[in-house]
């Protein structure tokens, strides 16, 4: 029986996401981000075509790399505006009943505390559909806007980023135990003071002394996502995500990021399986491999190259105004994302790229490929990424959004199901329980389960 594909619909609050310039194309509604129907009919959609979940992207900070200043951002809608993701998900949550939400949230410029207390208030109102997605930024625009003069050097910002992680698991995992809220009506005591406690860490960059303030949540710690890819992005990643968001042109970048995610996965004392791999891909479909291919050559009448150039300015840290389009892309080490650079230099060296290719490239659906034809070609297609990367499934960026998810659902889904790929029904219980198919918290291997505390334990340790 051949695994289910995975698929989570990718997008963010903001308007064309990575398809810079179809928010011009009649039919996107990416133009309307401040208006909370257009995120409940998006939501519905999704859950009507029994995606995964919706992945939401964040960045803090201006996308002000290229030509150094944010004109070309501002001017092509660049991510920016770009509203706050989580303020979408209660509203989401409450026109669907299975649908997860995976919310990106940049752990640099927030203290863990109110952090936590959000995450879990969202995985209560949601009953436990929430994700995070663990991001420590890439521009040094928001390291300005915390008031600092650049960000934090790149394997740092890893670094930093695991004592995070120990804090907020301490307040999740450690700070009250299940039932602690006895709401005992007769008695009245709300919470039994013996079952909570207060997270302590020390470390070196946070340090927390605090009851949590929110009782624990269907799956306390909420889904972990994470997507970097360098090789201080892959430790972490095996250390702590449930799901790895990866994006690359070709399944020879992708390839021996997922066989080395999951080789150290088990280093870490997990299960090469406990992280499921989400690839970046862009589908355009339509009935036939002719009504697909006229779209796309439709979509590409409105693309703007110079805000993919922007994008990929703020992503690598190179500036790309000042190349010139037919000059060749070669590899310069930054302190901005590095899987971005390497995606289109020396992750495959068999493949040159010029600075026009990779705009022309990026301005469908980013660096991922983009998969073209009728159901049974793009079916195909998905096939044999999966089959050549060792990916679960995929992130699908949009073209043109609600359609490209509209059309997934029309033509893609059902013939997924008809080859076995793909469910027929949401699984039951929290995000947790329908990706693992195990219980909704996480397992004992993870690093989080060192936080868990028993009323008992806490006792003799003091
Ligand atoms: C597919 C993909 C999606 C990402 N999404 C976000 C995001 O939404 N917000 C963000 O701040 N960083 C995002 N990042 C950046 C990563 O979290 C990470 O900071 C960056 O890739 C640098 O790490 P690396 O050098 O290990 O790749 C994304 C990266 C990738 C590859």
């Amino acid at each position: 029986m051949p695994k289910k594909i995975r698929l989570n619909a990718f997008s963010m609050n903001a308007v064309g996401h990575q398809s810079p310039g179809l928010w011009r194309r009649p039919g996107d509604r990416s133009a309307e981000l401040n208006r909370l129907s257009f995120w409940t009919d998006l939501a519905r959609t999704l859950e009507a075509g029994l995606f995964d979940g919706l992945f939401l992207a964040d960045v803090l900070g201006v996308y002000d790399v290229y030509g150094g200043s944010p004109d070309a951002a501002l001017r092509h809608g660049t991510q920016i505006p770009a509203n706050d993701p989580s303020m979408l998900v209660s509203a989401m949550a409450a026109v669907t009943r299975n649908l997860g939400f995976g919310v990106t949230s940049n752990l640099t410029y927030e203290p863990a505390f109110p952090f936590a207390r959000r995450m879990s208030t969202l995985d209560h109102l949601t009953d436990g559909r929430v994700g995070w997605n663990v991001v420590t930024g890439y521009l040094d625009s928001a390291a300005r806007a915390a008031g600092l003069s650049k960000q934090r050097a790149h394997d740092d910002r890893y670094a930093v980023a695991e004592e995070y992680m120990d804090v907020v698991y301490s307040l999740w995992e450690g700070s009250w135990d299940d039932g602690a809220a006895v709401r005992d009506f007769a008695r009245g005591i709300f919470t039994d003071p013996a079952r909570v406690r207060p997270a302590r860490v020390r470390g070196r960059h946070f340090s927390v002394d605090a009851v949590h303030l929110s009782e624990p949540s269907p799956q306390r710690t909420p889904v972990l996502y994470q997507a970097g890819t360098s090789p201080a992005g892959r430790a972490f990643a095996a250390r702590h995500a449930e799901c790895v968001f990866m994006s690359g042109p070709s399944p020879t970048v992708i390839a021996p990021r997922v066989s080395d995610i999951r080789r150290c996965a088990v280093e870490a004392g997990r299960r090469a399986d406990d992280v499921t791999i989400f690839s970046l891909a862009t589908i355009v479909t339509g009935p036939t491999d002719a009504a697909a291919e006229a779209k796309l050559a439709d979509y590409r009448k409105y693309v703007s190259h110079e805000g993919a150039l922007t994008l990929m300015s703020g992503w690598t840290g190179v500036d790309f105004s000042t190349y010139g389009l037919d000059q060749q892309v070669a590899h310069v080490e930054t302190e901005a994302g590095r899987s971005a650079m390497e995606n289109i230099t020396r992750a495959d060296p068999s493949r040159v790229w010029t600075v026009r290719e990779v705009a022309e490239h990026v301005a469908i659906g980013g660096i991922g490929p983009v998969f073209v034809g009728g159901p049974k070609t793009v079916a195909d297609l998905m096939e044999a990424w999966i089959a050549a990367t060792g990916v679960d499934g995929f992130n699908l960026a949009y073209a043109v959004v609600p359609e490209s998810f509209e059309d997934v659902a029309e033509f893609i889904v059902p013939e997924l199901q008809r080859r076995g790929r793909f469910k027929r029904a949401y699984a039951p219980g929290t995000l947790r329980e329908k990706l693992s198919g195990s219980g909704p918290k996480l397992p004992s291997r993870h690093p989080a389960a060192a936080f868990r505390q028993t009323a008992a334990a806490a006792q003799a340790a003091e």
